[in-house]
């Protein structure tokens, strides 16, 4: 099984760039540009990383990303990323950024779109992997701050093609972001959400109904309201969700109580992500791996997650069907 799932062709859709910034790399940065870190080495780094829930984890990766400061540092963090994506077999990804955890810094829009996209397109020519980029909109700050962003993404069009919302689900509901989502969506971008990570299944219904996801990232709190688990189903409504980093935020107490299987089986479109990698301990392999490991899943199973990621993705049609022919006949013969 572990090999089937090491050579499987696969879609990340839930990744943060930021999340992807290994202890090693943050030390080098650190150095490059001066930046003072409260650790002696990556070991320590990696030691810190014991999270009670997800304010826990956000408070240190804010603080991380503070080492990221010339489109360099930005193109070094992709391309990294794009280097596992490599070794996992993911063929294609599309990255969440966070534009306003480095322009509160005085990091300006554009040294982080361009260092990422450089790096995305080197991906393209030299990986073969493509990629889409969705900005995410902090969900902690204010809805005038989401428009100043938004604003600042509008001559990068052709660059980003959805925007979303991430950060601290607790009492930063969707409606907060209702007015931003429809100027987004007028101005030509697709949407997601985060919903039902800590918050309730309602949060997924109000991101579905005021914000016009088109998808939802985690969402796996949906299971508390049988009407939504159905309705997702029916509509086959995606859900981004991120095995690794549920355990690591305590969301569930262990991977045996995670719900992702009994989603699959249910029929709702379930995938698998993996959010923040270098701060929950994987990347997507990882992430199969230890479903596979604690749950009793089919091959079928495992190459549903990936065709689940192509349908859900925002590749073009034609595009689809090629992945997905590719994920079939790789399965039929193994
Ligand atoms: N930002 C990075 N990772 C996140 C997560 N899992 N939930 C909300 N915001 C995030
Ligand atoms: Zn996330």
């Amino acid at each position: 099984m572990k090999n089937f799932i090491t050579h499987l062709p696969k879609v990340e859709l839930h990744l943060h760039i930021e999340g992807s910034l290994e202890p090693e790399l943050m030390f080098e940065l650190a150095k490059r540009n001066k930046v003072d870190i409260p650790f002696d080495t990556p070991e320590e780094v990696r030691k810190a990383y014991e999270f009670d829930d997800l304010q826990s984890f956000l408070d240190i990766y804010y603080k991380g990303a503070n080492v990221l400061i010339h489109e360099q540092d930005f193109f070094d963090l992709t391309w990294a990323y794009m280097l596992r994506c490599q070794e996992d077999n993911v063929v294609h990804s599309e990255i969440f950024f966070d534009p306003q955890t480095h322009t509160e810094r005085g990091i300006a829009f554009d040294t982080v779109i361009n260092g990422i996209s450089k790096a995305l397109d080197k991906a393209n020519k030299e990986l073969n992997i493509s990629s889409q980029l969705i900005i995410c909109f902090l969900r902690h700050l204010d809805e005038a701050a989401a428009f100043e962003t938004l604003q600042q993404a509008l001559p990068y069009k052709d660059k980003i093609i959805a925007v979303g919302l991430d950060s601290s689900e607790q009492g930063h509901p969707p409606e907060k972001f209702a007015r931003v989502f429809a100027k987004a969506i007028e101005e030509g971008f697709l949407t997601v959400a985060h919903a039902g990570e800590e918050g309730p299944a309602q949060n997924i219904w109000d991101a579905l109904d005021m914000l016009k996801t088109s998808r939802i990232d985690h969402g796996v709190r949906c299971v508390e309201d049988p009407h939504l688990v159905e309705t997702l189903a029916e509509q086959q409504i995606p859900l981004t969700v991120c095995p690794l980093s549920n355990i690591k935020l305590k969301v569930f107490k262990d991977m045996q109580q995670h719900n992702i299987v009994s989603l699959l089986r249910s029929g709702v479109c379930v995938t698998v992500n993996s959010d923040d990698p270098a701060y929950f301990g994987g990347y997507m392999n990882d992430n199969f791996y230890a479903l596979a490991d604690t749950h009793e899943l089919t091959k079928q199973e495992i190459a549903q997650f990936s065709i689940n990621a192509i349908n859900a993705s925002f590749i073009a049609p034609v595009a689809k069907e090629d992945l997905i022919s590719a994920v079939r006949s790789y399965t039929a013969s193994h």
